[in-house]
């Protein structure tokens, strides 16, 4: 069995480290030869952990290889997965599809005798159709099959999500694509991994659906956080007392800052769109993407009424900028509202991220860029835990005392105790787990 995989982006080098830890032939394709020669110097171009040995092991087995040569990569494999971007296109929110219909041309033009395209990134409903209209068009003679397998990989977690995962979606009319792709899954057989054969849209429409039920979750969470805050309650107890019931489940109901990452924000702007053009609106949706977008800027105003109600010369130490922990990764992240926001409002920022600095200093101009918690919090008014990065779950909190001109916490994370930070002599705010006292309804 030999795999072809266009794109060594996040999905793409992870998927296909995993495939040839299944033991198959991978070949990692991409056209920029910075990043193919990188690959072969054993240089990991993102953070995720445990990638790097993953990748060196199976380098060392002959088993992965890294190329720019998309043709000589297509022609010998039994799979081509096309992992390339699809990011939200400028101007109507729909999902950016280039990339994937001229990886699609490509294959075409260099396949020879059976293969299965698989389109393994998150395109929207109807793509698979599409990409075996252009492979026809581009090649009538041609033998193949197009299938869809989304991943449900975290950042941060992808390895054991792809090794272990709750499920695999295969969406394919054909029996002997289903063969191909079972002989590739073999090993997940062997762990009892539900896999569930569909059709090609029901699986497209799967990934959609799983990502927007997730944001739809976070976002109920959020709200709800909102209105213990407002009557006294704690959304910790409130998660739980729901989440131990079976049909809603505890996972996925910590409130925050809202969801980013490069997921959620994109899947559901983009279904909400397909939805639209459908003339069925998924209106629950709609409604998720705007009251996450507003979220996050109404967390900068959080941080400003904590101080006071202006930060206008003030400094505020933000700790944490990617959209999660573990990862470098800062598309859509949080901290891309909130910090501007305060900038906006006259602070003077400060951060520290453990990874994602390098991106960072690019996409959020102005900022002192610190090497510590430590010392983004010398000086500061106020600090605002973003990213609950595991450094920051056990600060010293008498020397950040000592550092800060006032201690003010704004914990967007839920880090921390709201007890112990009041007996540390913090000014603490936290999210959803209220103080004030609920008056009965009169
Ligand atoms: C997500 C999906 O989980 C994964 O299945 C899909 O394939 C890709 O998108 P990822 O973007 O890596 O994965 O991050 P995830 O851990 O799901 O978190 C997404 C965002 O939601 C983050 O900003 C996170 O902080 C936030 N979140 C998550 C919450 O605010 N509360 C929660 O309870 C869970």
């Amino acid at each position: 069995m030999r795999i072809a995989m266009i794109g060594t982006g996040y999905v793409g080098l992870v998927s296909g480290a995993c495939f040839s830890e299944f033991g198959i032939d991978v070949v990692c394709v991409d056209k920029d030869e910075v990043k193919i020669s990188r690959l072969d110097r054993g240089e990991i171009p993102i953070f995720e952990p445990g990638l790097d040995d993953l990748v060196a092991n199976n380098v060392r087995a002959g088993r992965l290889t890294f190329t720019t040569d998309l043709k000589s990569a297509v022609k010998d494999a039994d799979a081509v997965f096309i992992a390339v971007g699809t990011p939200t296109r400028r101007g109507d929110g729909h999902a950016d599809l280039s990339y994937v219909y001229g990886a699609a041309k490509e294959i075409a033009e260099a396949m020879d005798g059976y293969t299965v395209v698989v389109t393994k990134s998150t395109v929207p409903v109807g793509t698979g159709r599409e990409v075996a209209k252009i492979i026809r068009e581009t090649r009538p003679d041609a033998d193949f099959d197009v299938c869809s397998n989304p991943e449900f990989l975290r950042e941060g977690a992808a390895i054991s999500d792809f090794m272990r995962p709750d499920r695999v979606v295969i969406g394919t009319e054909s029996e002997r694509a289903q063969e191909v792709m079972r002989a590739i899954y073999r090993p997940l057989y062997l762990i009892e991994t539900p896999i569930v054969f569909t059709t090609l849209q029901t699986s497209e429409l799967i990934k959609y659906a799983a990502n927007t039920f997730l944001a739809t979750k976070i976002t109920f969470i959020n709200e709800v956080a909102d209105l213990c805050e407002q009557v006294g309650a704690d959304v910790h107890d409130v998660a739980r007392g729901i989440g131990l019931d079976g049909r809603i489940g505890r996972k996925f109901l910590h409130p925050g800052p809202g969801y980013g990452g490069s997921c959620f924000p994109k899947d559901t702007l983009a279904l909400v769109k397909t939805a639209q053009d459908y003339k069925a609106p998924l209106r629950i949706i709609e409604t998720v993407v705007d009251i996450n977008d507003k979220r996050k800027k109404q967390m900068a105003e959080k941080i400003i009424s904590a101080c006071g109600g202006s930060v206008s010369g003030k400094t505020v130490a933000v700790l944490g900028l990617t959209f999660k922990p573990n990862t470098d990764d800062m598309r859509d992240s949080p901290s891309l509202d909130i910090v501007p926001a305060l900038q906006a409002a006259g602070a003077k920022v400060k951060a520290y991220d453990p990874e994602g600095m390098r991106e960072a200093r690019e996409m959020l101009p102005d900022v002192e860029m610190c090497e510590s918690a430590y010392d983004t919090m010398d000086g500061a008014d106020a600090v605002s835990i973003v990213t609950e990065w595991n450094e920051f779950r056990a600060l010293d909190l008498e020397r950040a005392k000592k550092l800060m001109k006032q201690p003010v916490m704004v914990d967007l994370r839920n880090v921390y105790n709201p007890e112990d930070m009041r007996k540390a002599g913090f000014e603490y705010v936290c999210v959803g787990r209220g103080t004030t006292e609920a008056e009965a309804p009169k």
